[in-house]
């Protein structure tokens, strides 16, 4: 059928037509949002689960919602680079820009950031500001952030509006600006300022202590998102061909669900290649089973072979290992084992896999798993496992 019709949206962060699956957080966010409106406190989410989940997708639905309500959003996809601090002081300048207020008000504000330590205020008039957080100790980020928070969320709520901070990729979130950031909406929260984070990552999004994972915990759910139900899964795949009046044969529905296993980016890969093959409203068994392949060598190249071309070939070999055992999650001692190798030795190996955002390190202590779903099949498909000689096997412990 014509490719320009195709209701599929096989490409990172795309909005699908039919948003499957996630009418709890959508939810949850609604009721945020106007709760922040009437000055009263609710939890936000720190979202988490493996690539291709759908957790981008999510917070741009928020973002939606969020301007929808009035309020003013600001996106950050975070990079190992990135200063958050920083950024969110150059989002407080925009949005105090784009409130439009009064001279007083203006005022106002520039009394409340004058005396700070990191954040200055860049000219005689106006409100500017420049960061610099070098030899700044983490109380003062801390402090002088709650106080931008502040400033910025009363300048809000007399216009009746509010802030939202979406942070994506929040697992490269620097540990002191996390902890700054949790202490200010903390801060933030308690004199009911219409400012809130929602933000989505890798599992493995830093551990907090003390204050401020209890002050996080007040703050955040922490929800889960995996690949979809079978009947959400159904959903996002049956429903867009059908708003445009097409239909599936019931047994192609059911091999798409199998193939697929509720993951979204296999399913919008899936959708794309069956409707680009089908002939003609319903699509067949047969168009679904000839897109299969062409949907595989697509997901390969476009969330697999991007990853695996940052590994080195130890690292790779180590993945090849990992695949070797099957499903997830991964004993480091077993890996090794498939390596003919001390866990000792291999252990950095592990750790740039982790660092690299290939891998993550589970719950469970001791053990690994692939940050994108199905990536130990991949791993068989693309390269083949070399055993350990004897010689390697009788090193070990
Ligand atoms: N709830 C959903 N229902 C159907 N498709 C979805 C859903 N969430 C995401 N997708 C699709 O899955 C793919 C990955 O989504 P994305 O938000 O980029 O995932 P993540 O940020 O978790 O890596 C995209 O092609 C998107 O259109
Ligand atoms: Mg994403």
């Amino acid at each position: 059928m014509d490719p320009i019709g195709n209701p599929y949206t096989p490409n990172a962060g795309s909005r699908p037509p039919e948003l499957a699956g996630r009418a709890g957080e959508l939810e949850q966010f609604r009721v945020l949002v106007g709760r922040l409106k009437r000055g009263a406190a609710e939890q936000s989410m720190i979202i988490r689960g493996l690539r291709g989940v759908g957790k981008t997708v999510l917070l741009n639905a928020f973002e939606d919602r969020a301007e929808s309500d009035g309020f003013l959003t600001y996106y950050h996809e975070l990079t190992p680079d990135s200063s958050l601090v920083g950024e969110i002081a150059r989002d407080a300048q925009s949005a105090l820009a784009r409130l439009k207020l009064s001279a007083r008000a203006v005022k106002g504000v520039r009394a409340a950031l004058e005396h700070l330590g990191t954040i200055r205020l860049t000219g005689p008039e106006g409100i500017g500001l420049a960061v610099d957080l070098r030899q700044a100790d983490e109380g003062t980020i801390a402090g002088d952030l709650s106080e931008l928070l502040l400033a910025l969320g009363a300048a809000a709520a007399s216009k009746r509006s509010g802030v939202v901070f979406l942070l994506d990729e929040v697992q490269f979130i620097k540990e002191v600006e996390y902890r700054s950031l949790i202490s200010a909406l903390h801060r933030a929260t308690q004199k009911n300022m219409p400012i809130t984070a929602a933000a989505a990552g890798l599992p493995q999004i830093p551990r907090l202590t003390g204050e401020a994972r209890s002050y996080a915990e007040r703050l955040f759910t922490f929800p889960v998102i995996a690949g979809l139900s079978e009947d959400d899964a159904r959903a996002a795949f049956v429903e867009p061909a059908r708003r445009q009046q097409v239909d599936y044969e019931p047994d192609a529905v059911a091999l798409a669900l199998s193939w697929t296993r509720g993951y979204p980016f296999y399913i919008q890969q899936l959708g794309k290649h069956a409707w680009n093959l089908a002939k003609s409203s319903p699509i067949t068994t047969e168009d679904v089973q000839a897109a299969i392949p062409v949907a595989q060598q697509a997901l390969d190249t476009s969330i697999y072979e991007v990853r695996i071309q940052r590994a080195t070939r130890e690292e790779r070999r180590y993945m090849r290992a990992m695949a070797e055992l099957g499903e997830g999650p991964y004993r480091s001692g077993d890996v090794a084992a498939k390596l003919g190798r001390r866990t000792t030795e291999i252990s950095m190996t592990r750790q740039h896999l982790i660092d690299k955002g290939l891998a993550y390190a589970t719950e469970d202590y001791g053990h690994v798993d692939f940050t994108v779903p199905r990536f130990d099949e991949f791993m068989r498909r693309h390269m083949p496992y070399r055993a350990p000689s004897s010689a390697q096997r009788k090193r070990k412990p």
